[in-house]
């Protein structure tokens, strides 16, 4: 039995920066709203025609963590892809990465777990660690919102809040058990799968074939729909109960904490959370004043920009915490 260390990480956002004022040239919004409900300055938007996708970010990301991890990409063993905005509707992104790293025929995975992507994704990779079948894995989370979001004002309560960006993280294994990695809890709650959804084009209500026939210029269904407010409370909840999951099954308490890296979702609720356990301004890392909340990349954005910035240091009690569509929710509980 090993466990899995993170070894290297990366990000990648596009250089194009929007800010709050930008939008309100689009949609009815201000800056003040925008700032006050959410903390979000400014996002990254994808210039259409740069190059840049969902993969392609994420490759991006990926090649920073592998050479910071000091492996060379012939050492992947395996790779983990989060993501709710793929390249194409099939094949997903992971068999991208691996075409476009030039990794060998190593087993590509994706993930469709939305906020808490990049939470499922390290799990997964710790499972496969742990139990000795591969010594490397590459996970990334990576998002290009941007164009799939009902730019005008009918969908300002979504489209001012997401972003674009990749982040990756290489898992490695550590034979000392009492870092890295402690443990993961992943959660899910589908009662509330339409409360924070895209149904549209999809297999289920709304067929391709459907929006094509019916050729509606006000049609809405092909652009996310979030119930803001109930998300909201279900997030500060579930937020709070599986981080202190993670810290029980270690029989660790708040006060062990060094750094809790949140979900960039709002950052009243990452100030909730972070009042909720009594924790420092310096012990919360928050970005989402510069990205908007980048969904399956938000994590490893904000834990690669962490990291960069010294705040992870090692024998550090690591928390990583997500919620989002689906519900989903996670935690990850690690000894640096
Ligand atoms: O990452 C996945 C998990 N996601 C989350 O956890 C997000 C959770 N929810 C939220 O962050 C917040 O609910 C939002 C930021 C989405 C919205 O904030 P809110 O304080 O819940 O506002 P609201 O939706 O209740 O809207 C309040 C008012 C409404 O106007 P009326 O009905 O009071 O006249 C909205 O129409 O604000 C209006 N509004 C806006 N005004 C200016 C909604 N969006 C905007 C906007 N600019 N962009």
């Amino acid at each position: 039995m090993y466990n899995s260390k993170i070894t290297g990480l990366g990000y990648y956002v596009p250089d194009n920066v929007v800010s709050n004022d930008d939008l309100s040239k689009l949609m009815e919004t201000n800056d003040a709203w925008i700032q006050e409900r959410t903390g979000i300055k400014e996002r990254r938007h994808v210039v259409k025609g740069d190059g840049d996708t969902t993969t392609t970010m994420g490759v991006k990301a990926a090649k920073i963590a592998i050479e910071r991890a000091g492996i060379d990409k012939d050492d992947i063993d395996f790779i983990v892809f989060a993501t709710l905005s793929p390249d194409y509707y099939f094949p997903g992104p992971g068999v991208l990465v691996q075409r476009d790293l030039g990794i060998k025929t190593v087993g590509a995975l994706d993930v469709r777990n939305q906020c808490s992507g990049f939470i499922y994704g390290i799990s997964v990779a710790d499972q496969y660690i742990k139990s000795g079948m591969y010594k490397n894995v590459l996970v990334i989370g990576s998002e290009l919102h941007s164009h799939g979001l009902d730019m005008s004002t009918r969908g300002r309560g979504v489209s001012v809040i997401f972003g674009d960006g990749a982040g990756a993280a290489i898992l490695s294994r550590e034979e000392d058990t009492t870092k890295g990695i402690l443990s993961t809890h992943l959660h899910s709650e589908g009662q509330h799968a339409e409360e924070l959804s895209l149904i549209a084009p999809g297999m289920g209500k709304r067929w391709v074939t459907d929006i094509m026939e019916d050729n509606d210029p006000n049609d809405e269904s092909y652009f996310p729909y979030m119930n803001g407010q109930f998300v909201f409370k279900n997030a500060v909840v579930r937020f709070s109960e599986v981080i202190m999951e993670g810290l029980n099954q270690n029989e660790l308490t708040p006060d062990d904490i060094n750094l809790l890296v949140p979900h960039q979702a709002n950052l009243r609720i990452s100030q909730f959370i972070q009042r909720k356990f009594g924790l420092e301004d310096s012990q919360v890392f928050n970005n989402i004043m510069k990205y908007g909340n980048t969904t399956a990349a938000s994590i490893p954005i904000a834990l690669t920009e962490a990291w960069e910035s010294g705040k992870v240091n090692s024998g550090d009690l690591v928390v990583l915490a997500a919620f989002g569509s689906g519900f989903t929710w996670g935690s990850a509980i690690i000894k640096w």
